[in-house]
């Protein structure tokens, strides 16, 4: 490259050193008021008759021919093969002939007016192109010159763009650019060398100039894709993975996806329509994509090719799918960041599961209430709950006695607005007792036992044991069952109790149960049915439950089983 670059160097310098400093065009036009020369062209075969004395003629049409000398014309100064002229005027117009012994050579000039208007004359300017995006070098060199020159200005559509007086880039004007950089398309325009010459005390200058024409390399660029030729991509086995490839083309270039095998293309890649949009410097940007669906073995290690094509040149990339190694698709912190994360989650979620239990009855009261939950509508019961106690009061049972007549309807009727059935009110006396209180027990969804160390009298027992003939074999009712003076001894309960699902026990103090919000109310309501219902307004939490009359004495223990 460099080498060719030199070469090409040398190559100009010869060309200008033959073909610019000597004038081999037959034909000339130049503007008025410059300085300007005819030189001729020596050929190494001439070089013998040099000492032969050089003749310099013009003719001008009817006059016939002059022959030319410094005397004849002050501005015109003969040097060996050249002719100068300092300036060349519009009457300098005619043929000039060179004679050196036998050989003879003619010139036809035409000087032009200079215009007025505009530093430089349209019909004298050389045409340059450049393509975008190449190099615009803009080189003010005049070789036949060079030695007088002591200022050279460049100006770019008669605007001053650069100036040196730098003798040593004046001396290198032919190989030292004035102007160099990536052309573009505002480069485009008409460049304008204007050297100043010093001649017998008189400055003179000379123009040259290029007409700059910007080329959009639509029809010449080859397509280019863009990145590496080769690309390894790391996928997952099973995962979708899509190749994006894109290219600049020209107008006519397009790019495709190359992915056929043997016995045709896999089923799971796809080409999708690509993309294409037109740049500022008048090519085109395309994308492709190729969409490989639920990547498998036989898409790995196979090359995936993208080609930009037109029709004078191709390029192709290729693209081959690597599995991903595992244990490298986490990074480290990722991965502790997550199990930190995982823990914290899973002790809030040990916390709410606890706090759940804990809660348990609050949150299921709390559900109901919010949901309006009503499950005694369709069952065709009458009572919510058989209150069951011990009926022949004697005066250390009172407290028992009176907590189920009295307390139990106060709290779960008036305030809790349940429905109970309990014996000494519902029941009229006189009848079949038995078999009263059997219809009266299927008509309850609940059976409340009040227990106490006598309890299972007689007619009592009845009552538990159609009850537990209801829950266990009919699974029609749940047993409720309250301590209410504290039980060291339960071996008096049928051995069938234990059978029920479970149960618990609830110590109850008697101070703090006394309001409707303590636990013994919230764990009975919670055994009760859902029932929709209106709290009587104006009640207050905390109401007396025994009447002021009535004096409890020890402490109340409660313990419920269902
Ligand atoms: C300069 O080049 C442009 C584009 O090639 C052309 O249209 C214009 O006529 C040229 N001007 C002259 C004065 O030659
Ligand atoms: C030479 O050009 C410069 C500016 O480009 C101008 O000022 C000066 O008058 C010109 N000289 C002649 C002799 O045209
Ligand atoms: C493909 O890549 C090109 C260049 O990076 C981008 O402009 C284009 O939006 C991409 N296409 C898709 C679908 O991601
Ligand atoms: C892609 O290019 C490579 C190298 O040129 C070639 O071996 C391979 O067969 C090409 N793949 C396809 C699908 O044409």
């Amino acid at each position: 490259m460099c080498q060719r670059e030199f070469l090409l160097v040398l190559l100009v310098r010869i060309f200008v050193h033959t073909s610019e400093t000597c004038t081999s065009r037959l034909n000339i036009t130049t503007v008025e008021g410059e300085p300007f020369y005819l030189k001729f062209c020596l050929s190494s075969s001439e070089h013998e008759s040099e000492s032969n004395t050089i003749r310099w003629y013009k003719s001008n049409g009817s006059q016939g021919q002059v022959e030319l000398n410094s005397r004849s014309l002050p501005r015109i100064s003969l040097h060996n093969f050249s002719l100068e002229f300092w300036p060349v005027e519009l009457d300098d117009k005619g043929s000039y002939f060179f004679q050196m012994g036998n050989i003879t050579k003619v010139w036809n000039l035409n000087v032009v007016r200079r215009n007025k208007h505009s530093c430089f004359a349209k019909n004298q300017v050389i045409s340059k192109t450049v393509e975008v995006e190449k190099t615009l070098k803009i080189l003010c060199a005049s070789s036949y010159f060079q030695g007088l020159i002591h200022r050279i200005r460049l100006y770019k559509d008669c605007e001053k763009i650069a100036e040196t007086q730098d003798y040593k880039k004046i001396a290198e004007s032919d190989t030292n650019p004035l102007i160099q950089k990536n052309a573009e398309f505002k480069d485009q325009g008409y460049y304008s060398c204007v050297f100043s010459i010093h001649h017998n005390g008189k400055v003179f200058n000379i123009t040259k100039t290029f007409n700059v024409t910007i080329l959009g390399d639509r029809n010449n660029i080859i397509p280019a894709l863009l990145g590496p030729k080769l690309n390894y991509v790391e996928v997952e086995l099973g995962k979708d993975v899509q190749l994006n490839c894109s290219a600049l083309l020209n107008e006519d270039g397009y790019i495709y996806w190359n992915f056929q095998r043997e016995n045709g293309p896999d089923p799971n890649v796809q080409e999708e329509n690509g993309m294409r949009i037109r740049t500022p410097e008048g090519k085109w940007f395309a994308s492709k994509i190729l969409r490989i669906k639920n990547v498998n073995e036989n898409n790995l290690n196979f090359s995936y090719n993208c080609t930009a094509t037109n029709e004078a040149d191709t390029d192709t990339q290729r693209y081959i799918l690597l599995e991903k190694t595992h244990g490298t698709d986490l990074p480290g912190h990722v991965f502790t960041g997550g199990m930190i994360i995982a823990v914290l989650l899973s002790v809030v979620v040990m916390c709410l599961v606890i706090l759940g239990i804990i809660y348990r009855v609050d949150l299921v009261l709390f559900y109901r209430r919010f949901m309006g939950r009503d499950e005694t509508l369709t069952d065709g019961k009458t009572y919510d709950a058989f209150v069951s106690y011990l009926k022949e009061s004697r005066p250390e049972d009172g407290e028992e006695h009176m907590f189920a007549v009295e307390v139990l309807p106060r709290v779960l009727e008036k305030h809790f607005g349940y429905k109970l059935c309990i014996f000494e009110r519902d029941v009229m006396p006189g009848g079949a007792v038995v078999d009263e209180i059997h219809s009266l027990i299927q008509k309850s969804r609940r059976i409340i036992i009040v227990l106490s160390k006598r309890y299972m009298s007689d007619a009592v027992r009845y009552e538990l044991e159609s009850g537990l003939h209801e829950a266990l074999v009919e699974r029609k009712i749940k047993i409720i069952l309250i301590e209410f003076t504290p039980i060291s001894d339960f071996t008096f309960l049928p051995q069938s109790l234990k059978l029920l699902k479970s149960h618990r026990v609830l110590k109850w103090k008697a101070e703090k149960s006394l309001s409707y919000n303590s636990r013994f109310w919230k764990n009975l309501l919670y055994l009760m049915p859902a029932k929709a219902f209106k709290p009587a307004e104006g009640e207050s939490e905390i109401l007396p439950i025994f009447s002021t009359t009535e004096k409890l004495h020890g402490e109340l223990s409660v313990s419920a089983y269902l």
